[in-house]
């Protein structure tokens, strides 16, 4: 079985996701997270887009959801702390546009969810990966509180957190996201969309759990 939520940054996907895989004895698949890895490896070639495909070639991903948490390895080695600072947030839209990284990011989500039963989050999984997922989400909400619950995650992570920032870089993301040409962010005709805007974590996860027992 696959569960996909697909939605903006911010709009409590991933949360959400990781919730209702904990409660139902699931696994959870961040796929943002394999894209802000392999965003990594892009800013470690300095942007160079030949060398990145080269290193794509020979680095090894992998992704472990252990105790609630969604673990990345590069090459065995663990970044997953990496991956939300603003270096990364900064160059992951650009990175995503790439279709060699689409077609990485892809071919490995495919293989992982042939092991089991995953809900996952992502901005194109109900439209382009898992166009025949079994349940579809599309989580919307208000840019403002987007942000504020990016900057109280950052935060509680001890990350330096700048409310403003998150807003200007939220706002950039989903430009992007939403209007490059491959794979854009998009509600798949068949996903139930949902306003986060008032719910609460709990509601969201009661209300995964509730359509899908349905
Ligand atoms: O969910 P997130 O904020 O960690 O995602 C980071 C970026 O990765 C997002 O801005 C766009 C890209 N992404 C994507 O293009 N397709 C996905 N399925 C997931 C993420």
């Amino acid at each position: 079985m696959i569960i996909v939520i697909d939605g903006p940054a911010g709009s409590g996907k991933s949360s959400t996701a990781r919730a209702v895989a904990e409660q139902a004895g699931i696994q959870f698949l961040d796929s943002g997270a394999f894209y802000r890895a392999i965003t990594l490896i892009y800013i470690d070639v300095n942007c160079d887009r030949a060398a990145f495909f080269d290193a794509l070639k020979t680095y090894d991903v992998t992704l472990q959801f252990k105790n609630g948490v969604f673990h990345v390895f590069l090459n065995g080695n663990e970044v997953t702390e990496l991956l939300r600072e603003q270096r990364v947030s900064e160059m992951v839209s650009e990175v995503a546009t790439i279709n060699e990284a689409r077609e990485f990011v892809n071919t490995h989500l495919r293989e992982v969810v042939k092991s089991g039963d995953f809900i996952a989050d992502g901005r194109d999984l109900g439209t382009a990966v898992f166009p025949d997922a079994d349940y579809k989400f599309y989580f919307v909400a208000d840019i403002r509180e987007r942000a504020r619950r990016r900057f109280k995650e950052m935060a509680s992570a001890g990350l330096d957190a700048d409310l403003n920032q998150i807003i200007a870089n939220i706002y950039e993301r989903d430009r992007k996201d939403s209007s490059r040409e491959i794979a854009p962010l998009r509600k798949a005709d068949d996903a139930i969309e949902v306003d986060t805007g008032k719910m609460t974590l709990e509601d969201q996860v009661q209300f995964v759990i509730d359509q899908v027992r349905h």
